[in-house]
């Protein structure tokens, strides 16, 4: 039976509703068509992120009040950073703000200006900071990634062979460092098995390169690890993590997904002394001083306990079965998603959605606009909208995948939620044809979705 309910029960509510259909229309004109611009409080059910917009349990809120706000030597500090050495299993560790904040200490002293950055796939803010630091991001996430209907059981995985066959080609020491993004974000929350890392790491050891793990959703791998790959089903989630993990030099963490907190991450250092010195004197400038790094006393303290909390098997086995759950129904409706569905989000493929619908006139910010047209849903566009502009020659470029991710919070909506996002979807599909594409009115030069404007072509 226990696997027939959620491993939680509800002790505080936070009221929600859904705003008439024409003020949704008004609102999402208002917009720009553009769901950054939507007030919170014009949405019924927000599916944008799963980042920093879990539910804290209560033990969680209840290691807020512990929490020790001395500016040096914080009792909170070292409340994590043994839950942080139990989790990860990493000798150095220091917090920061939130993950990218992790990204803008630690890449300087990693990335000499012109070097690359190998990644699965990077994530966009991961991407921008081996970008300002001089380096050069380069995707070689396996090649079925970007098939959404083959079924492979890791599609995060990292494409060995190519990526043995571009360290060969630039040279060694023209690589800065190879970073394992567990899940695979921008792939569609897919896995990387265990398998897989270990390849990777041998990789690393035969030219001498560091392995650094991007790691927001790593209980979420850690999950899929288990089911997915034999050598593992009878293994503890945290004996899982902690031989992922042991494949890796350092960490950069993103804390507001699988830990569940509203804001913070860290950076976690394997063994090197040398490079955790110089990452302790670079957060001071930065983040702050390496006992709190960003974060309030009680944030350290609800991070604890959310990264702990991360581990449980009974958790994680709700969660993504509530991804599950929505994937099944949007499968059975015949709409195309990413498949199987990964560990955060359903990823709904667009381009086969609206096949009508070009990349320069965005058919996942199509689908986007429609649903909360629709049902007043928030989703989020990843594809030719998001990848914007050739910075060169200015022409839009193509995203190899158009996709709306439908980002479930952890522990906040329950499976009916998910019924209205099916349905609102179902809906949509049967109108496709009538569904067109939108054109920008205004766009900044920089990071242009969050911002720009758009109309109907
Ligand atoms: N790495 C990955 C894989 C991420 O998904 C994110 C954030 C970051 C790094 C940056 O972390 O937001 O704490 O600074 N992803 C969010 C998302 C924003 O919606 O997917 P951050």
């Amino acid at each position: 039976y226990s696997k027939m309910a959620e491993a939680y029960k509800i002790k505080m509510v936070e009221s929600i509703s859904l705003i008439p259909k024409e003020e949704r229309e008004r609102r999402i004109v208002e917009a720009g068509y553009n769901q950054f611009a939507l007030r919170a409080e014009d949405i019924f059910i927000d599916l944008l992120t799963d980042s920093g917009t879990g539910a804290m349990s209560d033990k969680q809120w209840s290691a807020l009040m512990l929490g020790d706000e001395s500016y040096a030597g914080s009792r909170s500090f070292y409340r994590l950073e043994e839950a942080v050495k139990g989790v990860v299993g990493y000798r150095y560790f220091v917090p920061t703000h939130q993950g990218r904040g992790a990204e803008n200490v630690l890449f300087p002293l990693l990335i000499k200006e012109g070097q690359y950055v190998i990644n699965n796939m990077h994530f966009d803010t991961t991407k921008a900071h081996v970008e300002l630091k001089g380096g050069r991001a380069v995707n070689m996430v396996i090649q079925e990634a970007y098939d959404t209907q083959l079924e492979h059981p890791f599609k995060g995985n990292v494409d060995i062979e190519e990526m043995e066959r571009f360290i060969l080609e630039k040279g060694r020491e023209n690589i800065a460092f190879i970073m394992i993004t567990i899940t695979c974000n921008s792939a569609g929350g897919q896995p990387v098995s265990m398998d897989n890392i270990r390849e990777v790491r041998r990789v690393a050891d035969r030219y001498n390169l560091k392995v650094v793990f991007d790691s927001a959703r790593f209980a979420e791998n850690a999950y899929f690890i288990k089911r997915r790959e034999d050598e593992f089903k009878d293994r503890e989630i945290s004996s899982i993590i902690r031989e992922m993990f042991s494949y890796g030099d350092a960490l950069t963490m993103s804390a507001k997904k699988d830990a569940i907190v509203n804001m913070g991450g860290m950076i976690a250092i394997r063994e090197d002394e040398k490079l955790y010195t110089q990452v302790r004197a670079m957060v001071v400038p930065m983040e702050g001083f390496p006992t709190y790094g960003g974060l309030s006393g009680r944030d350290m303290d609800a991070m604890a306990v959310g990264l702990v909390e991360s581990t449980d098997e009974a958790y994680l086995s709700t969660r993504i079965g509530q991804i599950e759950y929505l994937a099944d129904k949007l499968i059975e409706a015949g709409i195309p998603i990413q498949r199987p569905v990964g560990g955060h989000a359903v990823f709904v493929d667009a381009r086969r959605f609206l096949p009508h619908v070009p990349f320069n006139q965005f058919p996942a910010q199509a689908l986007c606009v429609e649903l909360y047209r629709e049902a007043g849903v928030r989703g989020v566009e990843i594809g030719s909208f998001l990848l914007g502009r050739d910075p060169d020659s200015g022409q839009q470029l193509e995203s190899p995948l158009e996709l709306l991710r439908l980002t479930i919070p952890r522990r906040v909506y329950t499976n009916s939620h998910m019924d209205v996002v099916a349905a609102a979807l179902i809906n949509i599909y049967k109108r496709r044809q009538e569904i067109g594409g939108y054109e920008i009115v205004s766009e900044p030069e920089v990071l242009r979705h969050f911002t720009a404007r758009l109309k109907p072509v």
